[in-house]
């Protein structure tokens, strides 16, 4: 191995994905962990929440701007049928929350200093990048017993640049087990360089009366591989999974007693590259796409 170029540079180009074992120390996922818990306790279902989730008239315009919009801010998602039709949470927050995305890495202390930290910048440093910038981050909770499966997808549906230089970061902050559902991967399929079934999630414009109004559209198919093709890769905490934009992968739901939370990152390289202006992310005044190594 090369200074730089790490051992996990030709697993990752071969299969698409590539494991760090500790990466992270116990404390630093612990911190994560905790801050997560601080931020959630600030959210208050009784305000934006539940006027965003509750069933009604424009419910799904709603919850369209809701997402449409949170690429700069702290926002919270939560299982399918975590609420009720008046918006009332049945399972308390903390056990129901799916997600809280897009800008924790750029908004919380921790997340950030870990988000940009030296060894987050030698991974970047890896994949080649000359001008890396964090796009967006997540915080998946996959909480026992209501954690929701994700179906099999390429992340480049989602977020399209040209040349497609898109890579995911993935930190275990719990161990990521075959019972609390840790990610599955095909092998490989990121070389065929382009998306199955043309999937791609898309914001439009569309005309209502006299007002112009932006919405979520999906178009193409959704892909469903042959689960015979995947490789299942559960991971300790601690440990980063690298995941290349174009590799098919999903996870299950969790039907165990353990909580298998997640910090997730996408990265692109900004030199050379386009970023669709079909993509729900944009950047945004308040929050361009931050540049790694100028922070
Ligand atoms: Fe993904």
């Amino acid at each position: 191995m090369s200074a730089d170029r790490p051992n996990w540079v030709e697993e990752f180009e071969s299969k698409g994905y590539a494991v760090i074992e500790d990466f992270a120390t116990a404390e630093e996922c612990d911190e994560m962990k905790a801050e997560m818990y601080r931020v959630m306790n600030g959210l208050d279902i009784t305000t934006e929440h539940k006027t965003v989730f509750s069933t009604g008239e424009d419910q799904q315009q709603l919850k369209d701007d809701y997402f449409l919009t949170s690429g700069d801010k702290i926002r919270y998602f939560f299982e399918k049928d975590a609420l009720d039709e008046q918006g009332e949470l049945k399972v308390e927050k903390d056990k129901s929350l799916n997600k809280v995305g897009h800008a924790l890495h750029w908004h919380s202390d921790v997340f950030k200093r870990f988000s940009f930290s030296k060894k987050m910048k030698g991974v970047m440093k890896g994949f080649r990048l000359e001008d890396p910038a964090i796009i967006q981050s997540m915080y998946i909770f996959k909480n026992p017993r209501i954690g929701g499966a994700v179906c099999p997808h390429q992340d480049a549906s989602f977020l399209w640049l040209d040349p497609l230089k898109l890579y995911g970061v993935w930190l275990a902050v719990d161990d990521a087990t075959l019972d609390n559902g840790c990610l599955w991967f095909i092998p490989g399929s990121h070389q065929e360089g382009k998306l199955d079934g043309e999937r791609r999630m898309l914001r439009v414009t569309k005309k209502v009366g006299d007002e112009e109004r932006v919405t979520l559209k999906h178009v193409g198919i959704s892909p469903t591989p042959d689960d015979a093709l995947y490789t299942a890769c559960p991971v300790k905490k601690g440990s980063l999974v690298l995941i290349h934009g174009m590799v098919m992968h999903k996870s299950e739901s969790n039907l165990s007693e353990k909580p298998r939370n997640a910090y997730t990152l996408h990265v692109i390289e900004q030199k050379g590259t386009v970023w669709s202006s079909e993509n729900w992310l944009q950047p945004t005044a308040e929050l361009p796409f931050t540049a790694m190594n100028a922070n």
